[in-house]
């Protein structure tokens, strides 16, 4: 059975190829709200993704569409997350629907996340209804991207819809495009009920609200519910569409987009992915490819002031409850004091939940390095995981270590492709494959995870003048010669700043901490050793400079056995300042070296 006149679809782009702007354009002709700012309030909810430009969460809107000859059609738009640290967020809002608008700038083609985001579409199976965008820019090629398209992905240039999400040219070639390309939903309103959770956020009075996909059966207040994963069960409160903002309905039947509420107070239970269906009349399987939301970025989150402490942690804690993929555990350093170690999907995710905690909860934030999970065999045979420098067992103790890895896919104009190359050998990366697009190039490297983590972006752009554009997926686990770096500053370690590394980068690290090390901490009355060790053997050392303190100058004169006896003095001081004092390195010398490892 098939819901004819339902049309559930995406947009998917590559960042800036006019998403926002199309879909704003297509809210206006269907008659919801147009203008960019009062979508705004309602698509993009948070402050930082208007700031930002990218969706972080995905936000369907129903909207009604009357055909030239008069049939009426449901389009449920889903919006998807514009980046990689959500792909698995995009995948399941692109499993909620049949078809996708492939979005493609006039003047740009095809870039990195158009072939990304097109393969999260064609592994979904979904239908493509391909749209070259921004044709009214003076500098745009609508056949060229059309052929790109073509080229790389495989869609006929001849079905590409040309449009400008600006002027409003080709959005009704669009919307019946819509219609006639993107095959209605099917699914049995009697079967069992399976529905498909694609996000969910956290209602102070109502709990989580999912937002779902109906695949089979019928979705219905005061229905007892079960999620196949989480393992529990409860009962919904109520159901609705989206129009946008949750408007409360009667009842969701197969092929519907909607809300539930039901009373969930722990969003671990209610996870992307998972699989609605009745307590007592259960579906066969649950929908396939759930995982569970899992952090692959970690770093330490110190509050500067150590008084902020229980505030960070109640910080901690309600944005966690908001953010299944988010997660946090105390943690003590020597150097910073009380903090949390904490988990995130990718950077991008690292920096939203740092600037939300600094701007909604007025918190000033110390964050040590990023790291990655590393997979540790011990000569004795125990296998386990770590993220975190100060649990990395020393070499003797190592078998085997493994690193993730990620499939990196890199669209650059061909003059910069030599550079490029040569930055992703010095990221450990491994060419799999390089496809040549007119006058740009498709590189396609495995790289360790870890070594994008730094600067690897900024780097990219700065090297192709903005041109070249980036995005990966995880591939697993693979082998790694690495190695832990500790700081040490007058000969104590600085726990907050041990790094694991590769071997090959141990000395060139090492040494770049321990010069900024040494730049950044106050001279004292002694001079202070900073080194890098790997497993006590010292790889790089600098020193701070003493103050020399001139005693010599208040004996005017010759008396050499005055002078003598002063200089003796200063000698057992400065025996003493060692002995005695740990050195006191300030706050600023941390954020320094952290800032910009
Ligand atoms: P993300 O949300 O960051 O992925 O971007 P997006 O794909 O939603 O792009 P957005 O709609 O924000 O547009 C990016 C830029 O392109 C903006 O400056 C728009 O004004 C401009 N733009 C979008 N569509 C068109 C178009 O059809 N023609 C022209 N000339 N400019 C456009």
């Amino acid at each position: 059975t098939r819901s004819p006149n339902i049309r559930n679809f995406s947009i998917i782009a590559h960042v800036d190829h006019g998403k926002s702007t199309l879909a704003d354009r297509i809210l206006e002709q269907l008659g919801a709200m147009g203008e960019r700012d009062k979508r705004d309030q309602t698509l993009d909810t948070l402050e930082l993704e208007r700031e930002r430009g990218i969706t972080i969460k995905s936000t369907p809107i129903r909207l009604q569409y009357v055909r030239p000859n008069g049939e009426e059609y449901v389009f449920n738009l889903i919006d998807t997350p514009g980046h990689v640290d959500f792909n698995y967020e995009v995948s399941r809002s692109l499993a909620a629907c049949e078809g996708v608008l492939l979005l493609v700038d006039a003047s740009q083609g095809v870039e990195a996340q158009t072939i990304v985001n097109a393969y999260l579409a064609i592994d979904n199976d979904l239908e493509i209804v391909p749209v070259v965008n921004k044709i009214d820019l003076p500098a745009a090629d609508p056949e060229g991207a059309a052929a790109e398209l073509e080229e790389v992905i495989g869609i006929p240039a001849d079905n590409a819809v040309f449009a400008s999400g600006k002027t409003g040219q080709g959005v009704p070639e669009i919307l019946e495009a819509i219609v006639e390309h993107i095959p209605a939903p099917s699914g049995d309103p009697q079967a069992p009920l399976k529905a498909l959770i694609f996000d969910s956020f956290f209602d102070a009075y109502q709990g989580v609200i999912l937002f779902v996909r109906v695949l089979e059966g019928t979705l219905n207040p005061k229905d007892q519910i079960h999620l196949m994963n989480a393992g529990k069960s409860f009962e919904v409160d109520k159901v609705g569409t989206f129009s946008p903002g949750l408007v409360v309905g009667d009842t969701l039947p197969a092929g519907a987009v909607g809300w539930v509420a039901a009373g969930i107070k722990d969003i671990q239970d209610a996870q992307v992915g998972d699989t609605l269906t009745g307590k007592e009349s259960r579906t066969a399987e649950p929908f396939p490819g759930f995982k569970p939301a899992q952090p692959v970025v970690f770093s330490g989150l110190y509050p500067t002031d150590t008084e902020d402490y229980r505030k960070l942690r109640e910080a901690l804690e309600k944005l966690k409850l908001n953010d299944a993929a988010f997660n946090f555990e105390p943690e003590t350093s020597e150097a910073l004091g009380f903090g949390f170690r904490c988990g995130f999907l990718g950077l991008l995710h690292a920096e939203i939940i740092q600037e939300r905690l600094e701007r909604e909860y007025d918190l000033d934030l110390i964050a040590t390095a990023p790291a990655v999970v590393y997979r540790v065999t011990l000569t004795n045979g125990e296998v386990f995981e770590t993220q975190n420098p100060a649990e990395f067992p020393t070499r003797d103790r190592i078998e085997l270590v493994e690193e993730p890895y990620i499939k990196l896919s890199v669209m650059v104009p061909e003059e910069y492709v030599g550079p490029i190359m040569q930055l992703l050998q010095e990221r450990r990366g491994a060419m799999q494959t390089m496809n040549y697009i007119g006058k740009r190039v498709e590189l396609v490297y495995e790289v360790p995870f870890a070594e994008i983590l730094y600067d690897f972006h900024d780097r990219l752009k700065s090297i192709s003048r903005g041109y070249a554009s980036m995005d990966y997926e995880q591939i697993g686990y693979r082998e790694g010669d690495l190695r832990k770096v500790d700081i040490l500053v007058n000969n104590e370690v600085i726990d907050a700043l041990a790094v694991i590394v590769h071997e090959t980068k141990t000395y060139s690290l090492g040494r770049k901490i321990v010069d900024k090390m040494a730049e950044v901490i106050p001279r004292q009355m002694f001079p202070v050793p900073v080194q890098a060790t790997i497993g006590g053997k010292i790889i790089a050392r600098a020193t701070v400079k003493a103050f020399r303190k001139d005693v010599l100058a208040k004996c005017y004169g010759g008396d050499i056995t005055r002078k003598k006896k002063l200089l003796e003095k200063q000698k057992k001081g400065r025996a003493r300042m060692k002995q005695f004092g740990t050195v006191e390195v300030p706050q600023e010398a941390f954020l320094a070296v952290l800032a910009n490892e």
